[in-house]
Parts: C-alpha cells; structure tokens; sequence
C-alpha cells in the first residue's frame, strides 16, 4: 500500500481502541486488526505502541498542552488531536512544509502550526499557554545540520517546572534494536546533550522503553526518551501496564 494510501487508511479508523487500550496486548491486537503493512503517514513514525504510551502518560501525568517542534506534515500533531482533547502547538522551518501541515491541520481548530525556528516558537510558549500549563513537548525538529536541541532543552528547562519532553531518534541505553540518529558522528543521548544542566533542581526522571522493538509491529521502530520533571507524585501512580513498559534513570 503506497504512503498516501496509509495514512487515509489510518486517518478514517476509529483512534478509540487505542486511546483506551489498557495493556501492550491490546494494542497490538488493535494495529494486526489495523492490517496495514507500514506505519508511513501515520504519526508517531508509525510507532503505534510508542503512540498510546504518550496518550496514557499525557492523560495520567496531567499535560495540559501537546507541544510538537518539527511538525513535518503534520501526521503526530493530527494523531494526538485525534487522541487528546487539549491544545496542540506545532512549528516547521520548512515554508512550504509548514503549508501542507497548516492547511492538514486546518481541521481542528485545536491545532496552532506556526512557522517558525523551533526555538523562537518555545521562547514564545510562555505567552501562548497559561503559566500554570503541564506541557507535554514532543521535540523532533532534528532533520537538518542545524540540531536544534539544545537550544530547545535550556529553553524548556528555564520555563516549566512541571512538563513532560519526548525526544525522538534517541539512544536506548542497551538496546540497538531502537533506531537513533547520529549528528557530527555522535548519536544523539542523555550524555551527548548534557541534559541535567537544563533540568536543575532534582525533581526529574528520564525514562526509556523497556520493551522490544519487535513489539512495535508497525512502525520505524526509533528510539526515545522521555524526561519527567515536577511530576514525581503523578509518575509514583502511573498504572501498572504502562509503568512495566519503561524504564527510569534519575538524571545526574
Ligand atoms: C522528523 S521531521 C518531523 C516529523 C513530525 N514530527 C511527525 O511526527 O510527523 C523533522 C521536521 O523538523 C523540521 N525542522 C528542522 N529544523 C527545525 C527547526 N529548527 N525548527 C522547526 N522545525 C525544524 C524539518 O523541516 C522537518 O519537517
């Protein structure tokens, strides 16, 4: 099935299962049903597993806002608007990429796309959502020589307190079964991008997936990681099927 194909497929099927699925085998059992053969188009780069855990860990962690840099054309940010009931922000670089993403998005009106560097949009941030906001970041602007992490790290770090922050194409410590990418010949990891100097303060966790990425029947199978900050109370209670999936690292 072509990419195109894919993804009407996906956009037309029922995201219910997923949003409500209470363990690895139920949505597993929901993407063999999905009977698609790749995961193009789709959104999380079709790692549908990786998908629900963000929804789960969104909803029971509290988020309040779905923070995409990187928007491409879209296809997280219409995924988790399709999954979430909260605000979406996204940004793209590329103009006319971000023309396809906004006239996609143009659908929900819960989706803002600006066109913007991904660091600008989040020194914006503080002045677009209430201060008291639990914003879930989904950072994945790293396609050009330019990386913009860091600058999006210390951005965040300095402005919220309490917020979640996945950050794709990420080394899986143990596990090169997970795909990551690689800038200057240095794979992108919590050593490479020194991620305790912008989440000072103690009160964070870095976890990573504990499961295999055969397990993940549809996607590109990357890595990620996903820092917590300010929400250890929240985390402490976090549903057992979910907890069982990841693995936590305090951040030093
Ligand atoms: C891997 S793609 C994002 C995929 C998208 N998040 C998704 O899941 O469908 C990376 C995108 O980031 C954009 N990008 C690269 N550098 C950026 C920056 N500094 N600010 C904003 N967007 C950037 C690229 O143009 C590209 O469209």
């Amino acid at each position: 099935m072509s990419s195109i194909g894919s993804f009407l497929q996906a956009y037309l099927r029922n995201l219910q299962p997923l949003v409500l699925a209470q363990s690895l085998a139920d949505v597993q059992e929901w993407i063999r049903r999905l009977g698609m053969n790749n995961g193009a188009g789709v959104g999380c780069n079709g790692d549908l597993v990786r998908a629900w855990l963000v929804v789960r860990l969104f909803r029971s962690l509290g988020c309040t806002a779905f923070v995409e840099t990187g928007t491409y054309m879209g296809a997280t940010a219409v995924l988790m608007a399709r999954a979430l009931k909260s605000p979406l922000l996204s940004c793209e670089l590329s103009r006319k990429r971000w023309l396809i993403a906004w006239l996609r998005c143009s659908a929900f009106t819960r989706i803002t796309v600006r066109h913007e560097d991904s660091r600008v949009f989040l020194d914006r941030l503080p002045a677009r959502i209430p201060h008291s906001s639990v914003p879930f970041f989904y950072l994945d602007a790293h396609w050009e020589s330019d990386l913009p992490l860091d600058g999006e790290l210390a951005i965040i770090g300095r402005d919220w307190p309490r917020c979640v922050v996945l950050i794709d194409d990420f080394v899986v410590p143990g596990r090169p079964d997970f795909g990551y990418d690689v800038y200057d010949g240095r794979p992108l990891s919590a050593e490479r991008l020194d991620l305790a100097s912008s989440f000072t303060g103690g009160d964070s966790l870095l976890l990573y997936p504990r499961y295999e990425a055969s397990q993940e029947l549809l996607g590109a199978r990357r890595g990620y990681a996903v820092l917590v900050r300010g929400l250890s109370e929240k985390l402490a209670r976090l549903n057992h099927g979910i907890a069982e999936l990841l693995v936590g690292e305090t951040l030093h």
